[in-house]
């Protein structure tokens, strides 16, 4: 597929794929557009090929196959020195031996600028992750979130079209973690550039993204925004990565109607097959539980764990399905309940179905 990238996208890839020889292919075909000034993730488990669309993209390693764009230009054989954008990488990659003004101030001292220009640029990338006061201060001086802050100004102090950003918090404990997230995505807002952010952690993903990318086995199997992703995930996989879910294997009677665990359900879902099978996805908090005689499904409780903020149960139903309940009520080990649950909480998924065939599922009764 080679078709040209919409004149708004920043990074397009058309039909990219990448194999290492002797090997099987790491990424497979892949297409995806990236918009100027937004903040993308790439989420996907260890080994997906998150990586190596940043070194892609950065210059790195070029495709064995397709095309890669940079606004509108073909840049498969342009040199990374030579593109609008620069990576964070997970060790931050700082030099030890600088202090932090040099080590922000290295791309632009081998630009030969002038003393004066470094100066001022340098000092303005401090300001932008609020380390104004730490110039001086050798790297092994510094804690993780404030490594982490430098290794960001020297990215963003050449003011590049793009910053790459590989697992750039995987070194931080968790409070810091979140506070890093905050800010991350403030500095995105303010200085307006396109973030490409790589994580393998979905809440992470789903905190910080405008658009969420989530791949397995180099191929993008979903991509929306946050909300779209958590909401309407495409398939088995995606419901499984994104967020705890209920998968059972169910059966699309006729439009409208759905049958799982021995039971037919009203749902919202239209245009499949009669009798299709189906993988039925629910969210946790998306169940509640009533009296057993009230309940869509009648369940017996298995365990049940304190969260803080809920209860989390899990039950079985007769048929040997099991059923993970968010709620603020709790229920007994042992007890028999109900579980109730609105048409629109039933996410009907076709098996192993792609975006694209999605799309035109959809586009077909719209
Ligand atoms: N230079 C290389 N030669 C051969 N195979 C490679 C090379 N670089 C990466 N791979 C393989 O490509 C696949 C994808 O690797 P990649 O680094 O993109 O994964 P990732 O999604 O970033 O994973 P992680 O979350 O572990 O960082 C892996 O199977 C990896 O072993
Ligand atoms: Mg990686």
């Amino acid at each position: 597929m080679n078709v040209k990238p919409a004149s708004e996208a920043i990074i397009s890839f058309q039909g990219v794929t990448k194999q290492y020889e002797g090997d099987p292919a790491v990424l497979k075909d892949v297409s995806f557009e990236i918009e100027r000034g937004k903040f993308y993730t790439l989420l996907g488990p260890s080994g997906c090929g998150k990586t190596t669309i940043l070194r892609l993209i950065a210059g790195f390693t070029e495709p064995t196959e397709g095309r890669i764009y940079f606004n509108g230009k073909v840049i498969n054989h342009i040199p990374a020195n030579k593109r609008q954008v620069n990576t964070v990488f997970q060790d931050y990659a700082l030099f030890p031996h600088l202090n932090v003004f040099e080590n922000v101030a290295f791309g632009l001292r081998i630009k030969k600028l002038k003393e004066a220009e470094i100066k001022e640029k340098v000092l303005e990338a401090l300001r932008f992750v609020n380390l104004v006061g730490y110039e001086n201060r050798e790297i092994n001086e510094m804690s993780g979130g404030q490594r982490q802050r430098v290794a960001i100004a020297r990215a963003i102090v050449n003011r590049p079209e793009i910053i790459l950003l590989d697992e750039p918090l995987s070194a931080l404990d968790l409070k810091l973690r979140t506070e890093m997230q905050v800010e991350l995505r403030e500095l995105q807002r303010r200085l307006g550039i396109t973030f490409i952010f790589v994580t393998h952690d979905q809440e992470e993903a789903l905190a910080m993204s405008d658009e969420i990318f989530v791949l397995s086995e180099g191929v993008i199997q979903q991509s929306g925004t946050p909300m779209d992703i958590y909401d309407e995930p495409i398939n088995r996989f995606v419901a499984d990565f994104i967020g705890e879910s209920n998968i059972v294997a169910g059966r699309m009677t006729q439009d409208f109607l759905v049958e799982f665990a021995g039971k037919t359900f009203d749902c919202v879902d239209q245009g499949l097959q009669p009798n299709e099978p189906v993988d039925i996805v629910i969210r946790p908090e998306d169940l509640e539980i009533t009296r057993p005689e009230d309940g869509k499904l009648q369940v017996k409780v298995e365990a049940q764990l304190f969260r803080g903020v809920h209860f989390e149960i899990q039950c079985i139903d007769d048929a040997g399905n099991k059923w993970l309940v968010h709620s603020t009520r709790r229920a007994d080990v042992g007890e028999a309940i109900g579980l109730t649950f609105d048409p629109e909480a039933i996410h009907v998924m076709r098996f192993n179905e792609t975006e694209e065939e999605f799309d035109r599922r959809l586009e077909a009764y719209s």
